[in-house]
C-alpha cells in the first residue's frame, strides 16, 4: 500500500490548514514528547473495525458515526461523554432493530479537535486575528494571546482524549451498554414527547426479545459479548499532522504503521489534494480511513484518490463520506456511485448530511435545518437504490445534551430559540432529541431496504427452484 512512504513523507508535500507555530523549538519538544506517550488505541482494534467496515461495504452492517464538530477543553466532563455515548447507543438499537443489521458505532470523540477554516484570519470590529482552529491548536476567545497557536495544546488534547477513551471503554465494556438497560438510557429531558413513546415501544420489544433469548440460554452472564458489552470506536479528522505523526506506531504483530490516535481517521473536504500532505500521510497508515466528498468532487478525481488510498481495493479500508447538501445530492452523488461501481471499487458509502447544509439564520447564528438534513439522507438512500450500491451509514454532528443549535425537529426549535443554549465551538449539532428522531426516520429507510432485500431473496429462491 505504501511505496516510498515514511512516517514523515507528508512533510515534503504541501499541507493545507496547518497552524503556523512561532516557537519552532517548542513544537519540536512537543513532537518528541508525543512519540514517547502510550498509544491511545491498539492496531488489533483498528483491524477489528476494518473487518466490520468490510461488512458494511458488502451491505451486511450499517455505520453510525457521530459526535461533536469540535471537542473542547472547557466542556470536558463525564456527563457530557456519557450523554453522547448514550444517545449513540439509543440510535444504534433503533437502527439495528429496524434494519436487522449490526450497527458499527463510532464516536467523533477522543481526538476530534482540529478544524479546517474557510479563512485563516478572522476580523471583528476592525481587528484581525488568526482564526480559531480547534482547542488542540489555539483558543476560541478573540484575543491575540488566545489565538496564537500553542503546540503544548496537543499534549492537553492527548490527555483529554486518553481520559475520554478510558470512560468510553468502561461504558462499552462495563455494563452500561447492557441491552437490559435500554429503558434506562432514556434521556432525562425527552420525557414528554411523542418520541418517548416510540422509544419505549422499541425498548419493550427489545425486552421481549431478550426474555426469549434468555429462555434459549443467551443471557448477559453467559454471553456478555452479545448482550452486555458493545464495541465502540473513535474517529477524528486527520488534519493536524504533527499530532497524527506523533501518535503513529509500528504494530509489532504485522510490522505495519497505525495511527494510534484513533481507530479511524478521515481526510476533510478541504485537505484532499491529490499531492497534498494529508493524503500522503493517510495512504501509509493501516487504519481504516475516510475521505469526505463535497459537491466539487468529480468521478475522475475520486477514482484517483481511491487508488492512492486503497490500491488493493480492500473492502473496509476506505469509507467515502459524502456531504453534498440537500440541494445538490440528487445531482452530485449518482455520478460518483456510478463511476466507482463501474470500476468495481470496494468502498463504504456514508452520508454526512451536516456539512452541505449550513446556513446563517436570521438571528445571525450558523445553523442547520432538521428538514434539510433529512432530505439529504433520503436522497442518499434513493440514489443508492437506483444505482444498486449500498447506503452504508450516516455521519452526524450531534451531542447528547439539550442544546439549541439546529432548527426544527419534532420540538420545533425556532430561530429565536437558538440563542438559548447554543454551545458549539464550531458547527451546530443535533441535540439528543433531534438525534433520536433522526434515527427513527433513518430506521424507516433501513426497514424498507431490509424488506426489499428479503423480498428479492425470496423471489430469487422461488426462481431457482
Ligand atoms: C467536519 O467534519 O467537521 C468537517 C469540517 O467536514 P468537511 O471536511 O466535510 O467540511
Ligand atoms: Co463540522
Amino acid at each position: 500500500m505504501s511505496g516510498n512512504w515514511s512516517i514523515d513523507s507528508w512533510r515534503e508535500k504541501a499541507a493545507e490548514q496547518q497552524p503556523v507555530y512561532k516557537d519552532k523549538e517548542a513544537l519540536k519538544r512537543v513532537e518528541e514528547k508525543l512519540v514517547t506517550l502510550p498509544p491511545l488505541v491498539f492496531a488489533g482494534e483498528a483491524r477489528n473495525l476494518h473487518r466490520q467496515l468490510a461488512e458494511v461495504a458488502g451491505g451486511k452492517a450499517f455505520l453510525l458515526q457521530g459526535g461533536d464538530c469540535a471537542e473542547s477543553f472547557a466542556e470536558f466532563g463525564a456527563m457530557k461523554i456519557r450523554d453522547t455515548f448514550r444517545v449513540l447507543l439509543q440510535m444504534s438499537v433503533t437502527l439495528t432493530f429496524a434494519g436487522s443489521l449490526p450497527v458499527v458505532k463510532m464516536g467523533r470523540m477522543a481526538g476530534q479537535f482540529a478544524k479546517p477554516r474557510s479563512s485563516g484570519i478572522e476580523t471583528k470590529n476592525g481587528i484581525s486575528l488568526p482564526s480559531y482552529r480547534g482547542d488542540n491548536i489555539n483558543g476560541l476567545e478573540f484575543t491575540a494571546d488566545s489565538r496564537e497557536p500553542d503546540p503544548e495544546r496537543m499534549i492537553q488534547a492527548y490527555f483529554q482524549s486518553a481520559a475520554t477513551l478510558n470512560l468510553l471503554r468502561a461504558f462499552a465494556q462495563g455494563g452500561y451498554a447492557d441491552l437490559h438497560r435500554v429503558h434506562g438510557w432514556n434521556l432525562d429531558f425527552v420525557h414528554d414527547s411523542p418520541l418517548t413513546e416510540r422509544y419505549e415501544q422499541l425498548a419493550a420489544q427489545i425486552d421481549k426479545s431478550l426474555s426469549f433469548m434468555a429462555a434459549c440460554g443467551i443471557t448477559s452472564e453467559k454471553t456478555p459479548e452479545i448482550v452486555r458489552q458493545t464495541e465502540f470506536y473513535t474517529c477524528h479528522e486527520a488534519l493536524l499532522l504533527p499530532y497524527e505523526q506523533g501518535l503513529t506506531r509500528v504494530d509489532s504483530t504485522t510490522g505495519h504503521y497505525y495511527d494510534c490516535s484513533a481507530h479511524f481517521l478521515w481526510i476533510g473536504a478541504r485537505t484532499r489534494q491529490l499531492d497534498g500532505a494529508q493524503i500522503e500521510f493517510a495512504r501509509g497508515i493501516h487504519n481504516p480511513v475516510g475521505l469526505k466528498c463535497s459537491p466539487d468532487m468529480d468521478g475522475e478525481t475520486l477514482l484517483q484518490l481511491v487508488d492512492i488510498l486503497n490500491p488493493q481495493n480492500d473492502p473496509g479500508r476506505l469509507t467515502l463520506i459524502t456531504r453534498m447538501g440537500a440541494a445538490h445530492v440528487a445531482e452530485k452523488l449518482p455520478p460518483l456511485l456510478r463511476a466507482l461501481k463501474k470500476e468495481g471499487k470496494n468502498v463504504v458509502w456514508v452520508c454526512d448530511p451536516m456539512h452541505g447544509n449550513i446556513i446563517k439564520s436570521n438571528s445571525g447564528f450558523k445553523t442547520r435545518r432538521f428538514d434539510d438534513i433529512m432530505v439529504e439522507i433520503k436522497e442518499f438512500f434513493a440514489a443508492h437504490k437506483t444505482e444498486g450500491t449500498h447506503p452504508g451509514g450516516i455521519h452526524l454532528e450531534l451531542t447528547g445534551q439539550n442544546v439549541t443549535e439546529c432548527i426544527g425537529g419534532a420540538l420545533k426549535i425556532a430561530d429565536a430559540d437558538l440563542s438559548s443554549r447554543y454551545h458549539t465551538h464550531c458547527d451546530p449539532r443535533l441535540n439528543a432529541h433531534q438525534s433520536l428522531e433522526l434515527a427513527f426516520l433513518v430506521a424507516d429507510e433501513l426497514h424498507s431496504l431490509h424488506n426489499a432485500k428479503t423480498k428479492e431473496n425470496f423471489l430469487g429462491e422461488i426462481e431457482r427452484r
